[in-house]
This record gives C-alpha cells, sequence and structure tokens, in this order.
C-alpha cells in the first residue's frame, strides 16, 4: 500500500506506457501529489483534462471529478484507482430530488456545484466550482431565478457577494468542511492575531471568519475565503508569518510547498477526506498496471450534460 523504493519511478513508466496522464486533486496523499503531472483544484483538473492529449486519464480524486472529465473528454479511457471514493456533498441532492425543486421554480436557472452526480449535472444549465461561482452567478441576468445546488454554505457565499436576493440555496453539506466549526476558527484567531485567514466557501466557519472581520477582531484583509486554488495563489504572496487554514488537511502540503518560510496550520487538524485518501499509492499502481477502475457516463446523460461543465470551463479564464 506504502510508496517503497522506486514506486514512483514506476508509476511514471507504467503511465508512460499507457500514453496516461496523472490528474491529483489537492487533498490528496502528498506523495500522490508529488508523483502526479499535474496538482490543482477542481476547475484547473477539470480545465487540463478536456485539454490532454493523452488517450487515458488517471483521476486521482473522488468520482464525480473523474465522471466531470469523462463528460469533457468521451473518447478518452478515464481511470480512478478507487471508484468507491465518493463525496458526501454529492450525495446530498439527487437528480429526483432536483426535478421537484424544478418544478417548484419553473423558469429558474440551475446552477450546481461540480461536486454532482453526472444525473444531476444532466439537469443543470451551468455548473461552477469554488473558484468561479461568483461569476457564473453574476452572468446570469439579474431578473432571473437561480437555484444554486448542493451546498449550502457556498451558496451563502455566493449570495453575500452578488447581493441576489432571488437566488434559492439547496440545504447540502460536505461533512469534513461543515466540520470546521467557527469556534475553532475564533479561538485560533484570537491567539494568533497577526495571521491570515485562509478559509474554503465549503466551509461551515466560513460565516464566522466574516463576523470575526465584521466586529473588528481580525483585520479585513486578513480573512480570505478562498477555493484550494485561490489559496495556492494567496500562499505565494502572504506577507505574514503564519497563515490558518480552513479546508481539507490535504491542502497543507502544497501550501508548505508553495512558501517554506510561512507556518501554515491547520484550523481543524482532524478535517481529512476518508473518500479522498482512498487513492493510495497501491491504488494507483493497481490503476496504471490493470486499467481500473475504468469510470463510465452514459451517453445520452453524457451529452445531457456536457454543455453544463464546458460553459463552467469556459466563465473565470
Ligand atoms: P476546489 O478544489 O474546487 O476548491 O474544491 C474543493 C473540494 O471540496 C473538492 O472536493
Ligand atoms: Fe466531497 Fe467534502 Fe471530500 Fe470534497 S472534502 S470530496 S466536498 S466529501
Amino acid at each position: 500500500r506504502d510508496a517503497g523504493p522506486g514506486w514512483a519511478d514506476e508509476v511514471r513508466r507504467l503511465a508512460r506506457e499507457r500514453d496516461a496522464v496523472v490528474l491529483a486533486h489537492n487533498y490528496q496523499r502528498p506523495e500522490i501529489q508529488d508523483v502526479a503531472d499535474h496538482t490543482g483544484d477542481s476547475l484547473a483538473l477539470s480545465r487540463i483534462a478536456a485539454a490532454s492529449d493523452a488517450s487515458t486519464i488517471v483521476f486521482c480524486g473522488v468520482h464525480f471529478m473523474a465522471e466531470t472529465a469523462k463528460i469533457l473528454a468521451p473518447e478518452k479511457t478515464v481511470l480512478i484507482p478507487d471508484a468507491r471514493a465518493g463525496c458526501s456533498l454529492a450525495d446530498s441532492i439527487t437528480a429526483d430530488e432536483l426535478r421537484a425543486w424544478k418544478a417548484e421554480h419553473p423558469g429558474a436557472v440551475v446552477v450546481s456545484y461540480v461536486n454532482t452526480t453526472a444525473a444531476v449535472k444532466a439537469e443543470t444549465d451551468v455548473c461552477c466550482t469554488s473558484s468561479n461561482a461568483v461569476e457564473v452567478v453574476e452572468s446570469i441576468p439579474a431578473d432571473r431565478e437561480v437555484l444554486f445546488l448542493p451546498d449550502q454554505f457556498l451558496g451563502a457565499h455566493v449570495r453575500r457577494v452578488t447581493g441576489r436576493a432571488n437566488l434559492h440555496i439547496w440545504a447540502g453539506e460536505c461533512h469534513v468542511h461543515a466540520g470546521i466549526n467557527g469556534a475553532e476558527l475564533t479561538a485560533q484567531a484570537q491567539a494568533d492575531p497577526d495571521a491570515d485567514l485562509f478559509v474554503h466557501p465549503e466551509c461551515g466557519c466560513a460565516t464566522s471568519a466574516l463576523y470575526l472581520a465584521g466586529a473588528g477582531a481580525v483585520p479585513a484583509e486578513q480573512v480570505h475565503i478562498l477555493s484550494t486554488g485561490g489559496m495556492l495563489d494567496a500562499a505565494k504572496n502572504t506577507t505574514k508569518q503564519s497563515v490558518l487554514v480552513a479546508t481539507e488537511v490535504g491542502m497543507l502540503h502544497q501550501l508548505r510547498r508553495a512558501n517554506p518560510d510561512v507556518d501554515f496550520r491547520p484550523v481543524n487538524e482532524r478535517a481529512a477526506c476518508g473518500y479522498m485518501k482512498m487513492i493510495t499509492p497501491g491504488a494507483l499502481t493497481r490503476a496504471l498496471r490493470e486499467g481500473r477502475d475504468e469510470v463510465h457516463v452514459d451517453t445520452a446523460t453524457a451529452a445531457r450534460a456536457r454543455g453544463a461543465v464546458q460553459r463552467m470551463i469556459e466563465i473565470g479564464q
């Protein structure tokens, strides 16, 4: 299961033999991030998958990410090292529930976070990620109702930034980010008042971070609500000695590599996504050797979902 000596060389050799590009999300185990061709957030990896000329994509991430790659590149073979790597947020709405919600709001524009199943994307007008959710909603005429799903905390963030009253928000959440709570964030921010706060908008504590800024407890310029890719860019430019990071702990590997002089500390060190961590070194080697687990999206669902996903990768370039 472990990355023993020679493991990375073997992965590189097997990937070459299979004409495969290896993509890793920022929440993957450090050794998986280090061996991948590209590491990034959901939006960056979707764009790379769409543009790649490799015949096989090995997606080290969770299932909806691999499905999104397959929707964008149906002619390619898409592999995920462990097909059981799901997502509690993607599980928080089904296509049937979305159809019923749409029926209650005829004419509304449906904006789905990329953390959704292919069947939900097929019922969607435009997808978004945490990197471009605000831009996606701003691209919709102000007088149109919007159904935003499934993440309630990202939805609240988008509503705050856009000031849009006609944005309806589904009450879903990610169990990892919802568990990063405001009390922990507040205690740590008070203990280190000079630290920057990097907060993912899926976090339950995003509102607390803004409250701290509003109450003057932390200067507003120290509070940054960011996607994982946005955190990396901000890490390169921070002038602070320490940064409190509210997101899944896998992110710390990239942040520390980007700026080794800064003390990046997790707000909640237990915030690990068990699904992301299912992609072990052994699972990656097996995927490349045996060509599994292959990801399939049925042709009709993929065709209906493609427009929404394509609009997502075009907005916020
Ligand atoms: P981003 O990489 O788009 O910030 O998404 C975070 C996430 O939770 C993916 O599962
Ligand atoms: Fe899903 Fe949350 Fe894991 Fe991201 S961290 S893959 S949103 S369960």
